[in-house]
C-alpha cells in the first residue's frame, strides 16, 4: 500500500483552512464574520494575515479589475485565473468564488458544474451566487452536491437593470417581507449564510434574527452577522464617489498617485536612480575595460 498522503477530497478543508461550521457557531456566538473582496495573492495573503474569516473573489472584479463598466461581462474563466491567485496565497479564510452573470441561470446543471469548476480549476473552498425564485433551486443543486454555497440577496448587482440601478431594496413593508422569504428559502435550500446587500438595517437585523445560518452585510447596517466590503472601496484603491455604506480605512489610491508623481519627476530630473540603486564594477575590471576600447580605438 503506497505511504503517500491521499489528496483531500474536496469537502475535506485543507490544514489549517477554517472550518465551514465554524461561522454557524460564531453567529451563535455572538463573534462577528468579517469579510472582504480580494482578487490577487498579494491581497489574499494580506488579507489572511489580518485574521478575515472569509475572502470574496468578487464578479466586482470585473469593474474595480477589469475596467468593466458593470458586472454583466465576467466570465467563468475570468473568474478562475483571478481566484486561482487567490487561493494560491490564502490559508485560513476560506476562499469563496462568485458565480458570474450567465454561469448558473439556465439550469441547475449548469449551476452545479460551474460551481465545480471553481473548486476544481480555481481551488476555491465555496461559491456565491445572486438571487432568489428561482435561484434558490441552483443553491439546493450546489448544496446537495457537497459544495458550500452563499445566497446574495437585496440589490443583487448582476440584477441592477432590472431593479431600476443600484438602489436600496426592501424599504417597504411588502418588499422586506419579500426578502425576509427570500432569506429563508436560501436557508432551507441548503445555503450556508446570506449576503445582504443596500437593505435597510431594521430589516436586515429582522432577517438576521430570523435565520440559524449568518447573514454578512454590506450597506446593511450593524445587525447583521458579518460584514465585508469590496477591497478597491474599503482602501480608497478607487478614484470615483464610493457607495453611501462605504467606510474607507485608506487613500491608497492618493499614496499610490504622490508615489508615482514623485517617480516621474524624479527620472525625468535625474534625482534616480542614486549610487545606491546602481551596480558597481571592480576599479581594475574599469580599468582593463577602458585600456581595452583604447586599444581597439587605436587599431
Ligand atoms: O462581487 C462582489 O464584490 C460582491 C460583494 C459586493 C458582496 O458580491
Amino acid at each position: 500500500m503506497s505511504t503517500r498522503p491521499r489528496t483531500p477530497a474536496p469537502s475535506t478543508p485543507a490544514p489549517g483552512k477554517l472550518p465551514l461550521p465554524e461561522l454557524v457557531e460564531m453567529k451563535r456566538r455572538g463573534d462577528k464574520i468579517t469579510m472582504i473582496t480580494a482578487y490577487d495573492a498579494p491581497g489574499a495573503l494580506l488579507a489572511d494575515e489580518a485574521g478575515i474569516e472569509l475572502i470574496l473573489v468578487g464578479d466586482s472584479a470585473a469593474m474595480v479589475m477589469l475596467g468593466h463598466e458593470s458586472t454583466i461581462p465576467v466570465t467563468v474563466d475570468d473568474m478562475i485565473f483571478l481566484t486561482r491567485s487567490v487561493t494560491r496565497a490564502a490559508r485560513r479564510p476560506l476562499v469563496i468564488a462568485d458565480m458570474p452573470f450567465g454561469s448558473y441561470e439556465v439550469s441547475d446543471e449548469q449551476a452545479v458544474s460551474n460551481a465545480i469548476r471553481m473548486l476544481k480549476e480555481g481551488g476555491a473552498d465555496m461559491v456565491k451566487l445572486e438571487g432568489a425564485g428561482r435561484m434558490v433551486s441552483r443553491v439546493e443543486a450546489i448544496a446537495e452536491s457537497n459544495i458550500g454555497v452563499i445566497g446574495h440577496i437585496g440589490l443583487t448587482p448582476q440584477s441592477a437593470i432590472k431593479l431600476g440601478g443600484f438602489r436600496a431594496q426592501g424599504r417597504t413593508a411588502k418588499a422586506a417581507l419579500r426578502l425576509l422569504d427570500e432569506a429563508l428559502a436560501l436557508e432551507a435550500a441548503g445555503a450556508s449564510a446570506i449576503v445582504l446587500e443596500a437593505v435597510p438595517a431594521q430589516v436586515a437585523t429582522l432577517i438576521s434574527e430570523a435565520l440559524e445560518i449568518p447573514t454578512i452585510g454590506i450597506g446593511a447596517g450593524a445587525g447583521t452577522d458579518g460584514q465585508v466590503l469590496v477591497w478597491h472601496d474599503l482602501l480608497g484603491l478607487y478614484a470615483g464617489a464610493a457607495p453611501r455604506f462605504v467606510k474607507r480605512y485608506a487613500d491608497i489610491a492618493g499614496e499610490i498617485g504622490g508615489a508615482l508623481d514623485q517617480y516621474v519627476n524624479d527620472v525625468r530630473t535625474g534625482a534616480f536612480p542614486e549610487e545606491q540603486h546602481t551596480y558597481a564594477i571592480p576599479a581594475e575590471e574599469l580599468a582593463e575595460l577602458e585600456a581595452g576600447l583604447a586599444e581597439r580605438r587605436g587599431r
